[in-house]
C-alpha cells in the first residue's frame, strides 16, 4: 500500500516536472496591452510550446521548479510587430535599371537575408505584397519549415496589373518582350490570374489600381483598371477566401477600389473627403507608408531611382502625410505598412515616429502594427496581441514606447512562436 502511494506521488511529481519543462515564463516589468490600450506593470506571460497559455500579474503566478524563466526586468514587452506592406524579396540596393539584373532565385535568397533583418527589428509577421516567380511563396514555406529565419508571412505572389501599368515592367523596349507575371487585362484574364496565384500558393491578392512612383512611364495619380475589372479581382479573390490589397495613390483609383470592395488601400496618398467617407463607411483599411518619402528624397538618387520617380515622389509624399492625418482624424481604420524593400529592410520601425508626428497617439500607432494589422491579415487571435491562445510572438524594448515611440527603432528581444531569436 505504502509503495503504491509512493509510486503515485512519484508519478505526479514527474508529470508536474514534465509539464513545467514544457513551459516558459516571460517576466515583464511593463507590458503594452494593445487590446485594452493600456500599459500594465509586472506581468508574466506563460508560454506552452508556440502559444501563450496565460497572462497575469507576476505576483499571482507561482513559477514551478524546472520551468524556464526569461526575466526581462524593467523592459517593456509588446506583441511581435506586423508590417502589412513589405517586399522581402526586393533588394533595396538595386533600384531602377539595376533591378533588372536579379533573377527570381537570387531575389528569393535576398528574401532569406531580409527576413532575418526584419525579424531582428521586431517584426514577427509581415504581409508580402508582390513578388515575381512565386519567390515569396517559397520564402514563406522555407520559413515555416524552419529552413531559414524570418517572420510569419502572408504572400500575394504576382501583383495584378494592366499592360504597361505600375505592376508591369516597363523598363525595356518591345523587342525584349518583358511583361510581369501578374499582367491581366479584362475580367476573365483577371479571374484566371487570381486563380493561378491561388494555385501556386498566394494567401491574398494585390493589384495596382493607379500608377506609381517607382514604375517607368506611369502617371502616379491616374487610375489603372476600370471599376468592372476591379470588381472582378475582388469577387474572384473573395470567392477563394483571399483578401485584396489595392495599390492606389490617385483620388479616383482609390474611390473605385473601395467601391469594388477591397480590404485595404495601400499608399492612399491623394485620398479626398469622398474617399475618406467611403473607406469609413465600408470599413476599408488604409495602409499608408508615411516614412518612405524621406528615404526616397534623401537617398533616391544614389540608390538608382529614375529621375521621373523622384519627381513623382515630390507630387505625393507630403500630400500623403497630410492625408494620413486627415483620414486618421476622420476615424478611418489604419494598419501599419512601410514598403520595406524600397528602403533597407530592418528599418521598418522608423515609420512609427512619422505616424505619431502626423496625428496618432503612440498607442494608436502600436495598435496599427498589432491588433489592427492582425484583423486585416485575417489572423486575429493568432498574432497581434499578448493573450492566451495567441502565438508567443513577443518583443521587448528598453524604455517606454508610449512616452518615446522611437523606442521601437531599437528592439532588444525577439521571440517568435516561443523561440527566442534575439536575446536580451
Ligand atoms: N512602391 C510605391 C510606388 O512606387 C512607393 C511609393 C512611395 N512613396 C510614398 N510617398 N509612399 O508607388
Amino acid at each position: 500500500m505504502k509503495n503504491r502511494t509512493l509510486a503515485i506521488a512519484l508519478c505526479l511529481l514527474v508529470s508536474t516536472a514534465a509539464t513545467a519543462q514544457g513551459l516558459v515564463y516571460v517576466k515583464a516589468g511593463h507590458m503594452v496591452d494593445v487590446v485594452d490600450g493600456k500599459m500594465r506593470a509586472d506581468q508574466t506571460i506563460v508560454i506552452r510550446g508556440d502559444r501563450i497559455e496565460r497572462v497575469a500579474s507576476t505576483s499571482s503566478i507561482d513559477i514551478p521548479a524546472g520551468a524556464r524563466v526569461i526575466d526581462l526586468g524593467n523592459a517593456t514587452v509588446l506583441p511581435g510587430l506586423i508590417d502589412m506592406h513589405v517586399h522581402l524579396t526586393g533588394d533595396p540596393d538595386a533600384q531602377g535599371y539595376a533591378n533588372l539584373a536579379a533573377s527570381v532565385p537570387r531575389n528569393a535568397l535576398y528574401g532569406a537575408a531580409n527576413g532575418r533583418r526584419t525579424m531582428n527589428a521586431g517584426f514577427t509577421t509581415v504581409r508580402n505584397v508582390g513578388a515575381g516567380g512565386y519567390a515569396d511563396v517559397a520564402l514563406r514555406d522555407a520559413i515555416n519549415n524552419g529552413d531559414v529565419v524570418g517572420p510569419r508571412m502572408r504572400v500575394a505572389a504576382h501583383s495584378l496589373g494592366i499592360t504597361g501599368g505600375h505592376c508591369d515592367n516597363n523598363f525595356l523596349p518591345a523587342e525584349y518582350a518583358v511583361s510581369s507575371g501578374g499582367v491581366a487585362d479584362g475580367p476573365w484574364e483577371i479571374r484566371k490570374k487570381v486563380r493561378e496565384n491561388v494555385k501556386y500558393g498566394a494567401d491574398l491578392t494585390k493589384f495596382c489600381a493607379t500608377g506609381g512612383v517607382l514604375s517607368k512611364g506611369t502617371t502616379v495619380g491616374a487610375q489603372q483598371y476600370t471599376l468592372e475589372e476591379m470588381i472582378a479581382i475582388v469577387s474572384e479573390s473573395h470567392q477563394r477566401d483571399r483578401k485584396v490589397a489595392a495599390h492606389a495613390h490617385g483620388t479616383e483609383g482609390i474611390i473605385a477600389a473601395i467601391r469594388a470592395g477591397v480590404d485595404s488601400v495601400e499608399h492612399a496618398s491623394l485620398i479626398d473627403d469622398e474617399g475618406i467617407r467611403l473607406a469609413k463607411a465600408n470599413g476599408t483599411f488604409l495602409v499608408m507608408d508615411v516614412y518612405v518619402d524621406t528615404y526616397i528624397l534623401e537617398m533616391g538618387e544614389a540608390a538608382g531611382f529614375l529621375p521621373e520617380s523622384l519627381e513623382k515622389e515630390r507630387q505625393v509624399g507630403q500630400a500623403q502625410r497630410n492625408n494620413f492625418r486627415k483620414a486618421h482624424a476622420a476615424g478611418v481604420r489604419m494598419a501599419f505598412g512601410t514598403d520595406a524593400g524600397v528602403y533597407p529592410h530592418g528599418n521598418n520601425g522608423k515609420q512609427f515616429a512619422y505616424m505619431v508626428q502626423y496625428g496618432m497617439t503612440p498607442m494608436e500607432a502600436i495598435q496599427a502594427a498589432t491588433v489592427n494589422a492582425a484583423e486585416l491579415l485575417g489572423w486575429p487571435g493568432d498574432v497581434g496581441a499578448i493573450e492566451s491562445g495567441s502565438y508567443a510572438d513577443l518583443i521587448a524594448v528598453r524604455g517606454n514606447p508610449l512616452e518615446d515611440i522611437r523606442e521601437l527603432e531599437d528592439v532588444r528581444f525577439v521571440m517568435k512562436g516561443g523561440e527566442v531569436f534575439k536575446q536580451w
